[in-house]
């Protein structure tokens, strides 16, 4: 049996996305991105302390979660047509973006083509294009996985054959030990080989030394975009990190307009699985803040202004 709840699903382009949905449908809306191999399920205790002030809203990626799987390369760009087709199926007009890995690819490039769509932005564990491989992943061994993903066969073997993403990486990257049905909710999208291509594809497309070529040169405009823009920004950042250290973090909101950086304690890539209730209540209190403000244009001594 599926511990989980069974979602709504939406026909977009040739197959159907699945959704978490909370709050009233008149608030603004929340829009939630996960990364590889989760789904929305990583959000599940993190909505419902941010429903009484968004429209949550939280699809399963393409090719993950509920969602369906055609057969595409699940590349970068694939994501991108699935969810531009699902926030226009949605009518979705604008939003929060609260997004973790993967989901902050997504949410930056989106922000960088529709500014005006974004109300704010509330990241965690992002990527970004680094230019060699010892800026990427505090950690030499998780780098060596990494490169072995990257290798054509060995990846294959280990994320296709042995399911590392969902039976190494979540695990492993998640500071507390996940119960048996909680697996299973994880598991459930990944039975064979052939249903795990999309969480082989995603790190054969992480940004790391100018490869692959195209999601590098999108990510980089993406991330331009990100420096020069002025919606309100919340980056959270654990100790010590996968992807993001806090120094990292404390540096990269200094350098971005109207960023505010809080710290959980503890943690390494699944920020959301350690620390749900201040990600969740912080969350809500940056939304309420927006909303009773209204989008303020941050004064010049406000710009990469860090608050801890
Ligand atoms: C990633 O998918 O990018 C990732 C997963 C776990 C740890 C670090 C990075």
């Amino acid at each position: 049996m599926r511990p989980d709840v069974s979602l709504p699903l939406r026909p977009v382009l040739d197959s159907e996305m699945a959704y978490r949905e909370a709050g009233r449908t008149d608030a603004p809306v929340a829009l939630f991105l996960h990364g590889n191999p989760t789904s929305s399920y990583i959000w599940r205790n993190i909505i419902p302390l941010v429903a009484d002030v968004a429209h949550c809203i939280a699809p399963d990626l393409i090719g993950f979660g509920q969602s369906g799987k055609p057969d595409i390369a699940y590349r970068f760009e694939d994501h991108v047509r699935y969810l531009d087709a699902f926030i226009s199926e949605m009518a979705i007009g604008s939003a929060y973006l609260v997004a973790q890995d993967w989901g902050t690819a997504l949410a930056f490039h989106l922000a960088a083509r529709r500014p005006d769509f974004v109300r704010g932005l509330a990241f965690m564990e992002f990527t970004r294009p680094v230019p060699t491989w010892e800026e990427f992943l505090r950690d030499k061994a998780e780098r060596e996985i990494f490169r072995r993903f990257r290798t054509p066969g060995e990846g294959e073997k280990l994320i296709l054959e042995d399911n590392a993403f969902i039976e190494g990486v979540l695990p492993g990257a998640t500071v507390r030990k996940f119960s048996e049905e909680e697996m299973a909710v994880y598991r459930a999208p990944f039975m064979t080989p052939q249903s795990r291509r999309p969480t082989w594809r995603f790190p054969n497309e992480l940004p790391i030394a100018g490869e692959p070529a195209d999601v590098y040169a999108t990510l980089e405009r993406a991330h331009e975009a990100l420096s020069a823009s002025l919606y309100p920004k919340l980056l959270f950042a654990a100790e010590p990190g996968a992807l993001v250290s806090p120094a990292v973090a404390e540096e990269f909101a200094l350098r971005l307009h109207n960023c505010r950086l809080v710290k959980l304690g503890s943690g390494l890539h699944y920020l959301q699985e350690d620390h749900p209730e201040i990600i969740g209540e912080t969350v809500a209190e940056f939304i309420a803040e927006i909303e009773a403000e209204g989008f303020a244009r941050p004064e010049a001594a406000d710009l990469g202004r860090v608050r801890t």
